[in-house]
């Protein structure tokens, strides 16, 4: 596992060159995409670098980490809603191409399609990860099997509590989510996950430091051959002063 600590807007921009690199080496390029607020800069990058020229999405495909159960991808808390209005709609995809859970209709169905059709790809070169002040990467809450594939999942009351800031009300966050597991991320040939701010500190001390526990589901990570931890100072805090 490598460390790298930066400022916000450094560790994005590196984020993305990771991504550019890839995407640039690769004829099919299969990238895995995260949301919530830490890879949002990260986005800003690539679109930035898509335009410029400097990297092309043409034959990239996009598998993304999770959805809401219950939300529409039209409603706008909704992953689907977030990935088009922050990276799809701004670069030089084909829509057809990217993949994000189903929160509704036959959503079971497509989430027990959804790891082979990642395998079918040709599996996932490159996953950005964010992470939740209680250890969960994607939706996979603590005691989470190491060893799940994708599923439906109910979300702790802190993650509701977390993710509550983005709705009008917490009564109307979504109790329940379709999530990658914790072995199709892990099935990922390059992982780099992105963390700030002092509400991070707890579960990047249990990632990088902590025992490889389900009760703390960021720590399979250690396991992963080739694995990214980027950081600001604030989420690195316990970890450089322990
Ligand atoms: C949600 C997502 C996770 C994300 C986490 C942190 O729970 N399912 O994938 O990592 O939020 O979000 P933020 O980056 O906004 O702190």
């Amino acid at each position: 596992m490598k460390i790298v600590v930066g400022n916000e807007k450094e560790i994005s921009a590196l984020i993305a060159e990771d991504f550019i690199k890839v995407i640039n080496e690769k004829e099919k390029p299969v990238i895995g995409l995260a949301t919530g607020t830490s890879p949002l800069q990260v986005y800003a990058d690539l679109i930035k670098a898509n335009k410029e020229g400097r990297v092309s999405f043409k034959n990239v495909t996009t598998f993304n980490l999770d959805e809401y159960v219950g939300l529409d991808g039209t409603h706008n808390q909704s992953y689907r809603y977030f990935m088009n209005e922050n990276l799809f709609n701004h670069i030089d995809i084909d829509k057809a191409n990217t993949n994000v859970l189903l929160g509704v209709g036959d959503y079971q169905k497509f989430m027990h399609e959804y790891d082979d059709m990642i395998a079918k790809a040709g599996g996932i070169d490159i996953q950005i990860l964010g992470i939740g002040s209680d250890g969960h990467i994607a939706f996979n809450e603590p005691n989470t099997p190491f060893d799940s594939l994708t599923h439906e999942t109910e979300l702790t009351a802190q993650t509701i509590k977390d993710n509550s800031r983005l709705f009008n009300d917490i009564s109307e966050v979504p109790t329940r989510a379709v999530t990658m597991g914790l072995k199709s991320i892990m099935n990922a040939k390059k992982i780099v996950l992105i963390a700030t701010g002092k509400n991070k500190a707890q579960a990047v001390y249990g990632l990088i430091k902590g025992p490889i526990t389900e009760s703390m589901p960021c720590s399979i990570l250690q396991k992963h051959p080739d694995c990214t931890i980027y950081v600001d100072e604030d989420a690195y805090s316990l970890v450089g002063n322990k």
